[in-house]
C-alpha cells in the first residue's frame, strides 16, 4: 500500500539535485568562522531578513533558545501565545536553560494583539521578574500573522522598552500565502528564527538573523549550547539550494492543503477549519472520535497525520505531489471512522 506521509513538512528527504548540491560545497572549519559556504548563506539569510547579520544554527529551537536567552534573560519574563512552540515543544529549555519564564496569552489562533500585551507587562518591583520580551510564532498553526497585529505589537514593546522575537519556522509559507517579503514581517521583530528543514525541504539546518551586536553574542551562546559545528558548508549548500529552488514552490503545497481541506469539508464525518488553511496545514476533527482513533484509522489506508491536542493535523510538503493529492483526497472520501 502506498503511504502519503502528512505528518509534517519535517519528514521530507534532500533530493537528488540537493545531494549534488552538498557533495559539491566548498568548505572549511565554522569554529574558526572559515566556511565559505556558510559564510554565503549567513549573507543571504541577513539579505533577505533586512537584519544586519544572521547566523547558521542547528534547528529552529536553538534559534528561539537563543533568542530568549539574549532577549529574555534570566528571572524575566517572556509574553507568548498559549500555543506556541516555544512552550509546548522545546522541553521547557527557555525557562531551564534561558531561566525565562513564559507568560502564556490565549489568542485566537495564536495570534497576539497589542490588546492582549496591554496589563502584563511587569518591571520595578523587588520581588518580581520583569517582561523583557514578546515572542511571536509566524506562522502560527499554520497561520499568518496580519501586519496590523505585528505593528501594534512592536509599538507596545517600543512603549515598554521590550524586544520582540519572531519563530519564524515556517516564514516562507507566510511570504508566498501572503505575498509579503520576509524582510517586511522581520521588520516588526529585533530577532527572527527561519527554518530550512521545513517546507524548504533541507535535512537540517536554520538561520538566526539580527543585529550585528546581537548576533556576535549569539555566536558565544551558540557554542555554549554545543552548537558550534566545522565544516557545515554541506549542509549551508542545501540551504541554498533550497533558497533558490524551493521557496516559489511552496505554493503549490499551500494549493494541495486547500484542495486536501476541501476534500475533507465534502466528508460527512469531518470538521474542517477552512479558514485556517492559508499555507500547508490542515486542522480537523471528526466528531465523536478522538484523534488517536483517527490517526491510527487514516494510518490503516495509507495517510500518515499527526495530531495537536484533540485535532488532527494534516501537512503538505515537498514529497507530496499533485498525482499524490488527487489520490489522498480519494482516499478520504472513501473512508469512514469506525468505534472498534
Ligand atoms: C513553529 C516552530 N518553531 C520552532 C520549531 C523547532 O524547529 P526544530 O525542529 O528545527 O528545532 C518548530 C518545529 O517544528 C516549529 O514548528
Amino acid at each position: 500500500m502506498k503511504r502519503y506521509d502528512l505528518r509534517s513538512d519535517t519528514i521530507t528527504k534532500p533530493t537528488e539535485e540537493m545531494r549534488k548540491a552538498m557533495y559539491q560545497a566548498e568548505v572549511g572549519d565554522d569554529v574558526y568562522r572559515e566556511d565559505p559556504t556558510t559564510t554565503r548563506l549567513e549573507e543571504l539569510a541577513a539579505h533577505l531578513s533586512g537584519k544586519e547579520k544572521a547566523l547558521f544554527i542547528s534547528s529552529g529551537s536553538m534559534g528561539n533558545l537563543i533568542s530568549l536567552y539574549l532577549n529574555g534573560g534570566r528571572s524575566n519574563e517572556v509574553l507568548t501565545s498559549s500555543n506556541s512552540h516555544i512552550i509546548h515543544h522545546e522541553v521547557g529549555s527557555i525557562a531551564s536553560i534561558a531561566g525565562v519564564l513564559p507568560i502564556s496569552i490565549e489568542a485566537p489562533r495564536g495570534i497576539l494583539s497589542a490588546s492582549q500585551l496591554q496589563g502584563k507587562v511587569k518591571s520595578g518591583a523587588y520581588d518580581m521578574a520583569t517582561t523583557t520580551l514578546v515572542s511571536v510564532e509566524n506562522t502560527i498553526g499554520g497561520y499568518c500573522y496580519p501586519l496590523e497585529n505585528l505593528e501594534g505589537i512592536r509599538d507596545f514593546a517600543d512603549t515598554h522598552g521590550l524586544k520582540v522575537h519572531m519563530d519564524g519556522a515556517r516564514i516562507f509559507n507566510a511570504q508566498q500565502a501572503m505575498d509579503i517579503p520576509i524582510k517586511t514581517y522581520a521588520k516588526y521583530a529585533d530577532t527572527l528564527t527561519f527554518c530550512l528543514s521545513k517546507g524548504l525541504g533541507c535535512p537540517i539546518g536554520s538561520l538566526l538573523c539580527g543585529s550585528e551586536e546581537f548576533i556576535n553574542k549569539a555566536l558565544t551562546v551558540r557554542k555554549i549550547l554545543g552548537g558550534g559545528m566545522r565544516q557545515t558548508g554541506i549542509l549551508a549548500a542545501a540551504g541554498l539550494y533550497a533558497l533558490e529552488h524551493n521557496v516559489l514552490r511552496l505554493n503549490d503545497d499551500h494549493r494541495r492543503a486547500k484542495t486536501i481541506a476541501k476534500a475533507l469539508k465534502e466528508c460527512s464525518w469531518a470538521q474542517v477549519d477552512m479558514e485556517g488553511v492559508q499555507t500547508n496545514v490542515i486542522f480537523f476533527t471528526a466528531p465523536g472520535f478522538n484523534a488517536n482513533e483517527i490517526i491510527s484509522q487514516l494510518a490503516q489506508v495509507g495517510i500518515l497525520a499527526n495530531n495537536e491536542g484533540p485535532v488532527v493535523r494534516l501537512v503538505t510538503n515537498l514529497d507530496i505531489s499533485e498525482q499524490d493529492t488527487v489520490e489522498i483526497c480519494s482516499i478520504l472520501k472513501a473512508f469512514k471512522p469506525r468505534k472498534n
